[in-house]
């Protein structure tokens, strides 16, 4: 069919063109919006879940609600061995030009006590040089959100960030992705000024999304962190809402599916978002015509493995060195061998000894490969002494590739 109308949207943020299965979620933090506004008490949300299931598509989603209603909004992206202050500084210079606030004195005053925050990324006495800039014209405001103390200072910049959103009945959401990649300090400090937002009803809140051990990093941060987040896991989809993340757009194009042929689709992708777009654009552009058969879907599904194999798994093998292929390898083949307990045995978890076992080795020899695994995201231990990919079928992959 006509490559140029194909409505599907394979890649890492791409947003699909049916955003499915979502809707417990969106009504979930309309509702958080709407009370925190109102300084009721409320949790916020944290997305987890496997790569490519959609966490960053719902974040940029929950962040369109809240620009709806006339809150200030900033987005970032966490990454391991980068520090919260300046990517944060940014996000919340946007949200205060979002939230369009009527007082110049008082944006102001805001805009300069982020950027005094930002500033002190660079130390206490850096010279002016050093120190990096949000692109913030006001001044800085001396002695606050600057004493060092990431804690002291965010407590102090959410509140008179969230003091002026208060003052026109709005509020401030911060979307952190990627969020198991802040350093311990960041994490901490983050938890401790929420917990103090939370006390104060101060109209300001983060929203995260990451990998699924994300809840035993905030709680091994801070015990009281399950009290400040609702954790969501983001999962595949069910069958209908993958049935329909490929239906709605084909019909906005005046294409359909056959029954036969959305079941293979299933089959194939199990309902993760990202195989769910990458097939849907391969058949699209390999069927000859509406509506699309289970016979199109055969012949598409080495175009879109290969893609995937490229695009999904490939990026990711890439960036394992040859030790920790091995290790890879041995964890797809004990993953392979025992039952499936989620009911989806690409996404189960193995004892860390039975893979050491498989190598031939001793748990202890294979530290530096797993946890530079771990530092790298391609694999997470959500339980003591268990491991598992952070990608969807990584194992099948990878046994596949040989
Ligand atoms: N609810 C959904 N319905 C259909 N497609 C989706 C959905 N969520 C995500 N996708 C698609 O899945 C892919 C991965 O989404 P992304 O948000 O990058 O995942 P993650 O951040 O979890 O790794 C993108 O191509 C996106 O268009
Ligand atoms: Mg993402």
């Amino acid at each position: 069919m006509d490559p140029i109308r194909n409505p599907y949207a394979p890649g890492a943020g791409q947003r699909p063109p049916e955003l499915a299965g979502r809707d417990e979620q969106l009504a979930a933090f309309e509702v958080v919006l709407e009370r925190v506004a109102k300084g009721r008490p409320e949790r916020s949300l944290v997305l987890t879940g496997l790569r490519g299931v959609g966490k960053t598509v719902l974040l940029n989603a929950l962040r369109g609600s809240a620009v709806r209603k006339g809150w200030g909004t900033g987005k970032l992206e966490a990454r391991p061995g980068q520090g919260l202050r300046r990517p944060l500084s940014s996000a919340l210079h946007q949200a205060v030009r979002e939230l369009g606030h009527p007082s110049g004195d008082e944006v102001d005053h805001v805009l300069g006590v982020i950027k005094s925050f930002a500033h002190r990324d660079a130390g206490a006495g850096a010279r002016l040089k050093d120190q990096w800039s949000p692109g913030i014209d006001a001044p800085a405001v001396r002695g606050r959100a600057d004493s060092g103390d990431v804690e002291i200072d965010l407590v102090e910049l959410f509140t008179d960030l969230g003091g002026l959103a208060a003052d026109i009945g709005k509020g401030v959401a911060i979307f952190l992705d990627e969020m198991q990649d802040l350093g311990p300090d960041d994490v901490s400090a983050l938890c401790a000024a929420c917990h103090e937002l939370s006390q104060s009803g101060l109209p300001v809140i983060v929203v995260g999304a990451g990998l699924p051990h994300l809840p035993a990093v905030l709680s091994a941060s801070k015990s009281y962190s399950e009290r400040l987040f609702r954790y969501q896991r983001i999962d595949r989809l069910a069958r209908e809402a993958a049935d329909r993340a490929l239906e709605a757009p084909a019909a906005d194009e005046d294409a359909a599916y056959e029954p036969d042929a959305l079941a293979a689709m299933y089959d194939a992708t199990g309902g993760y978002p990202y195989f769910i777009q990458a097939y849907g654009k391969a058949v699209w552009d390999l069927a000859p015509r509406s509506p699309i058969t289970a016979a199109d879907v055969a012949v598409a599904a080495p175009e879109a493995e290969s893609e995937l194999a490229v695009g999904f798994f490939g990026s990711r093998y890439e960036r394992a060195t040859p030790g920790e292929r091995d290790y890879l390898m041995a964890m797809a083949d004990v993953a392979a061998e025992q039952p499936a307990s989620s009911g989806d045995p690409g996404a189960d978890a193995v004892l860390s000894s039975d893979v050491a076992a498989r190598l031939g080795k001793k748990p202890q020899s294979l530290s530096p490969a797993r946890d530079s695994l771990l530092k790298k995201g391609l694999v997470y231990s959500g339980e003591r002494g268990r491991i598992a990919f952070t990608v969807p079928h990584f194992g099948r992959y990878l046994r596949e590739r040989g």
